[in-house]
């Protein structure tokens, strides 16, 4: 008997119990064989499209057929961020309690808007974000806050910055202001562009953020950030924010936060940390030194679904200053009024939404599960790899790194003896490991050569695959120098 949806209600409850269980099968299967599949998606554009209708189905269609369509069309489109063999971008991985979590608040399906609407949301989220600021070393006067991404964590950091400034931005805009200077952020070089982005989006324009250069390990220069905002007071303009990054996307390169704090300081600037994807690493004793001078940062974002195992999305903003994260967000019409308002935190105070995702939920089944020794084994263990493969291409002759190796990515580059055009031979490189399906890599650009990068925090990567790569990559090598 195949389940179709009955003529009213959700489905039968014998159908839900018998298809879950098949589902929780299905995930466990998808896990066993993921190794055969190809790292990135065998498709071409389009091709997806092409096989799907074109309008949605008149009458309902048995979960059975959808299943089979997920092995059909599903899966063969998917580029595998659980597979142990994704080293691109910032390698990342779901958990099975973190998925149990996101079921779970699948089912409760709560909108954590206020307290009263989901009561478990907003204290579990607080509680939560607590256990990982001690986790991290962070200090007390740090209070956190759940978003979906670190973009748009930052982007609430920044509006927080901008409504300290007490330029009445929040009640009268910026455009057609004479009397408003312009207000500057101040990242480095190797920011990620999501700061950008959220400068564009909160309405301060691409001249609203002013690039600082950075050093030979890719870190701001403090000096220059301190001469760039004081060029810019002489100019009459309001330097309001710099954004350091403690893990930058293309190196992982730490900024210099002990040195740029009193430059804020001095200037009354408000000083946010991007630590997206190393902040997990501050649970790990030995490397929480990356956070130095972050207790007197105003505000830090860490992506718990980067290199804490937890599905995508849940990303973490911690905030010194809520009473100005509140000003600059919050708008209570009649209808979402509560008699409990003023004692409790309502989340949807705290940011452009106003329903939230339950996501607290998947990050404290992670946390209680692996626990912190369990979770700092695990990072620790991706830093060594990372580590091990740097030293492998330092003892090649025909492999050079690129950047330091703080953490738990390599940048590197094939440079064999001889070899011209070094940019292309890499670019070849990464193309045939991407193409045999075996593993994923991807690039950035350093001191404007093409590099690539190999990042591991796939909770399943172990020593066997990162030497896979390695092979893998010397076979290309080859292949590639030949040709
Ligand atoms: C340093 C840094 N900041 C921000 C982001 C953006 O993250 P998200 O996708 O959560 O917006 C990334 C993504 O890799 C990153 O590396």
């Amino acid at each position: 008997m195949k389940s179709v949806a009955p003529e009213l209600g959700d489905m039968s409850k014998e159908d839900f119990r018998r298809l879950g269980h098949d589902l929780i099968d299905w995930i466990a299967n998808y896990f066993d064989n993921i190794n055969e599949l190809p790292v990135l998606a065998a498709i071409e554009p389009g091709d997806l499209k092409a096989k799907l209708p074109t309008t949605a189905p008149v009458q309902g269609e048995s979960m059975e057929s959808i299943i089979a369509d997920l092995d059909r069309l599903i899966v063969p489109a998917l580029t595998h961020w659980s597979h142990p063999s994704f080293f691109a971008y910032f390698a990342t991985s779901t958990s099975a309690p973190g998925i149990f979590g996101e079921l779970l608040s699948a089912a409760f399906d709560n909108k954590a808007m206020l307290w009263r609407t989901s009561p478990a949301s907003t204290e579990l989220e607080e509680v939560v974000l607590d256990w990982l600021r001690q986790m991290m070393g962070l200090d007390r006067g740090m209070l956190g806050i759940i978003y979906d991404t670190a973009s748009v964590s930052s982007l609430h950091a920044i509006a927080a910055a901008r409504e300290g400034v007490e330029q009445r931005i929040r009640e009268e805009g910026m455009s057609g202001r004479p009397d408003l200077p312009l207000l500057r952020v101040y990242v480095s070089e190797q920011s990620h562009s999501s700061i950008e982005k959220a400068v564009i989006t909160l309405g301060l324009g691409q001249r609203g953020m002013r690039k600082i250069p950075t050093d030979s390990e890719f870190r701001m220069d403090a000096a220059a950030l301190a001469a760039a905002i004081d060029e810019d007071k002489r100019n009459g303009y309001l330097p309001f924010c710099v954004v350091a990054t403690v893990g930058t996307t293309s190196t992982s390169s730490i900024d210099p936060v002990p040195e740029i704090v009193p430059i804020c300081e001095e200037h009354a600037m408000w000083l946010h940390v991007d630590a997206a994807y190393a902040g997990s690493a501050a649970i790990v004793p030995e490397l929480r030194n990356i956070l130095a001078g972050c207790e007197r940062a105003d505000s830090l974002v860490t992506n718990p679904h980067k290199w804490l195992f937890t599905p995508f999305d849940l990303s973490v903003l911690y905030c010194r200053h809520m009473d100005l994260l509140k000003r600059a967000f919050s708008l209570v019409p009649e209808y979402l009024r509560t008699p409990e308002q003023e004692k409790v935190r309502s989340g949807s105070d705290y940011g452009i939404q106003l329903g939230r995702r339950f996501r607290a939920l998947k990050l404290w089944m992670v946390m209680r599960y692996f626990g912190h020794d369990g979770l700092t084994a695990r990072i620790r263990e991706h830093c060594r790899l990372a580590r091990l493969f740097a030293s492998w291409m330092a003892e090649s002759p025909d492999w050079e790194v690129m950047a330091p190796v703080p953490l738990g990515l390599v940048c590197f580059r094939a440079c064999p003896d001889g070899a011209t055009g070094l940019d292309a031979l890499n670019e070849s490189i990464m193309h045939g490991v991407n193409a045999s399906g075996r593993a994923l890599l991807s690039h950035t650009r350093l001191n404007d050569k093409l590099t690539l990068r190999l990042s591991i925090g796939n909770i399943r990567t172990t020593e066997k695959h990162v030497r896979d790569v390695w092979e893998l990559l010397n076979e290309q090598l080859r292949q590639s120098h030949k040709n």
